[in-house]
């Protein structure tokens, strides 16, 4: 089995993350570099990527997530600014994008990926995390506590961009009774 090495993704892993986006996603899903770009800076601490131990710049995997509005969901393949969108609304983590390429699915990587940035939400205060699950990954988000949510009608548009299937989902983070991260 391969071995990788994960890390916070920086800007210079773009031309990575793009290659790993083209391997996961029907043509209608791909997003482009600046719109990705808008949501590692967003919160770069929060986005992490799994790198070939033996070619540290080659990526299997990446997972971008960001804070943002409850009440919204940011526009796929739109570029993103905090400040126009938060008002007063609280924030939630929102998982913008887990891929795995290919060869390295079914190895544990996505649940590690999401574990390393759920420690970075919880230290930046986050406790609701919601999501939109496509391509059928709806069932694969379940195994990690989120179940669907009902949304406004303004969100209910904006899912529908991402496809039929779409599922916005949503789920609580934070500390269990013994002190372990749930
Ligand atoms: C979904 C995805 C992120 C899972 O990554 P992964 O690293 O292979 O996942 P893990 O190794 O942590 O978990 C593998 C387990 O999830 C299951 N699984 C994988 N995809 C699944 C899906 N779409 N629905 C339900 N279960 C799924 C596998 O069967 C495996 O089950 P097992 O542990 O009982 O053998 C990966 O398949 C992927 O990148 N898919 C393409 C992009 C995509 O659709 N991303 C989700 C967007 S919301």
């Amino acid at each position: 089995m391969s071995e990788f090495l994960l890390r916070p993704m920086a800007s210079a892993d773009l031309p990575e993350v793009l290659a790993v986006q083209a391997q996961c996603y029907r043509p209608e899903l791909i997003e482009s570099a600046d719109a990705l770009a808008s949501r590692l800076a967003l919160a770069p601490a929060l986005c992490w990527v799994a790198a070939h131990a033996d070619a540290p710049r080659r990526l299997a995997a990446y997972l971008l997530t960001h804070p943002w509005p409850r009440e919204t969901l940011p526009p796929l393949d739109g570029v993103l600014q905090l400040d126009g969108e938060a008002g007063d609304t609280p924030l939630t983590w929102f998982i913008h994008d887990m891929a795995v390429a290919p060869a390295g699915q079914g190895q544990g990587l996505a649940k590690r990926l999401y574990a390393k940035a759920r420690q970075g939400a919880m230290q930046a205060g986050l406790r609701c995390s919601r999501l939109i699950a496509v391509q059928s990954a709806a069932r694969w988000w379940q195994g990690l506590g989120y179940a669907p949510v009902a949304l406004a009608t303004e969100a209910a548009t904006r899912v529908s961009r991402y496809g039929e299937g779409a599922v916005v989902m949503g789920t609580q983070i934070g500390e269990s009774k013994n002190g372990a991260v749930a």
